[in-house]
């Protein structure tokens, strides 16, 4: 089974697609990690985000098994990410890895904004999920200050605002919920509970398609 999990930034999709591939003994790939990788390389080379030359050039030496998670999960890393997230030709050089690894025999769990539309259309479990900006701000401030961080509220919240605006707004596959995605708002629950509500989505899915 093919589990596609969408949705803004900071909605819990990062958890519970890492959960739900656990549940199932299913390969796990969580894709905002490419376009991490690519706006770090981009920068790396001492390149500035707006050269969309370069981040076309990282894209395309861009090797999925290599890429260093901790060096990539900053906030400044999801800015540059949405950044050339936008360029058509990095998603164009992108897609045949992500297709690869949702093929796989048995299936997969990937998660990210394009999954259910692009990606996997045919997935049998697309799950869109989403919480309010407010909700998702508050989560990502207190993780962030766990970690050391001193950012303000007020700054994630701008930051998760743009970001959300930007992702929805691109031209190419941008974050949009597939028409028979299922709606999960985890604005009111805690990981456990939706963690809980995305097995029940999931379990209708294989079930349906068994
Ligand atoms: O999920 P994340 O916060 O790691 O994603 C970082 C950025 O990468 C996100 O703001 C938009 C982009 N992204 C994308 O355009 N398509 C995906 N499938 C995953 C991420």
């Amino acid at each position: 089974m093919i589990i596609a999990i969408d949705g803004p930034a900071a909605s819990g999709k990062g958890t519970l697609a890492k959960r739900l591939a656990q549940h199932y003994g299913l390969p796990h790939l969580d894709t905002g990690l490419l376009y991490r990788g690519v706006g770090r390389a981009v920068l790396d080379a001492g390149h500035d985000l707006s050269d969309e030359a370069a981040a076309r050039e990282a894209a395309s030496r861009l090797i999925l098994e290599a890429l260093e998670e901790d060096r990539l999960r900053g906030p400044e890393m999801g800015e540059a990410a949405s950044v050339v997230a936008a360029y058509p030709a990095v998603r164009a050089l992108l897609l045949d890895a992500q297709r690869r690894f949702a093929a796989q025999p048995g299936g997969a769990v990937l998660a990210g904004r394009d999954i259910g539309t692009v990606i996997a259309p045919g997935a049998e479990c697309k799950i869109f999920v989403t919480a309010s900006p407010e909700e998702r701000a508050r989560r990502r401030h207190a993780e962030l200050n766990r970690r050391g961080d001193a950012v303000t509220y007020e700054a994630v919240l701008a930051d998760i605002r743009r970001r959300d605006e930007r992702d929805s707004g691109r031209g190419t596959a941008p974050l949009v919920a597939a028409p028979d995605a299922r709606l999960l708002d985890t604005t009111s629950l805690d990981i456990e509970a939706a963690f809980q509500a995305a097995l029940a989505l999931a379990e209708t899915a294989r079930k349906t398609g068994l």
